[in-house]
């Protein structure tokens, strides 16, 4: 009995380990977290503007550097990488540069985030699939606000799929030497 409990509890503590290798922004239930600070942490991939719609202004797409590096060398997202696309509102006027000159502002509009999972760890949740951990965080929220995947992002990422559903035309850092 006694080493069956031990037993049963190494089991456990094998199984957070894993986790906690596999990502530092997903706990062993499988629940994303929103990365801090990724701006200053992360590399640029790349950024979209939007001009119009409720997804308007800029989108900002952030990667950690080592997992960029996976990237370039291997043409694959490695296990675990983490894509952060943040949404800001933009603002434009005349500069020196030009009319017209559009920036990102301070306010956030929402944080979008996908979790690399070639191993299909967390098949049973509704936010895992298709190879990855999907989840949006509104402003100021630290849980998850996508309730499945499928319904709430997967249709929008399907002209994606032949780059593992990611828009890799945006991002030259992938492909920069
Ligand atoms: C209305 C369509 C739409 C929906 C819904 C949507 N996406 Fe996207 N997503 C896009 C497009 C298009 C891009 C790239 C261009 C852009 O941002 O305008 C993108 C880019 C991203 C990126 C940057 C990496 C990449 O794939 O290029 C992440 C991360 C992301 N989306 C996550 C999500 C998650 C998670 C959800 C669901 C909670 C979601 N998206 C829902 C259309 C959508």
């Amino acid at each position: 009995m006694k080493i069956k409990v031990i037993a049963g509890l190494s089991c456990l503590m094998a199984l957070s380990v894993q986790a906690e290798e596999f990502s530092p922004f997903v706990d062993k239930k499988g629940e994303i977290s929103l990365p801090d600070d990724f701006r200053n942490t992360m590399s640029h991939l790349g950024s979209w503007y939007v001009p119009q719609g409720d997804a308007s202004g800029f989108h900002d797409v952030y990667m950690p550097a080592d997992q960029v590096a996976q990237y370039r060398e291997s043409g694959q997202f490695p296990d675990g990488a983490v894509i952060v696309k943040e949404l800001r509102h933009s603002a434009s006027g005349a500069y020196t540069t030009g009319a017209g000159v559009s920036h990102a502002t301070e306010m956030v509009k929402q944080t979008f985030v996908m979790i690399k999972d070639s191993q299909g760890r967390f098949s049973d949740s509704g936010n895992w699939g298709e190879g990855w951990g999907w989840a949006l965080f509104k402003v100021g929220q630290k849980k998850n606000a996508s309730m499945n995947y499928k319904t709430d992002c997967l249709g929008c990422h399907i002209p994606a799929k032949q780059h593992d559903y990611v828009y890799t035309e945006g991002y030259p850092t992938l492909h920069a030497k």
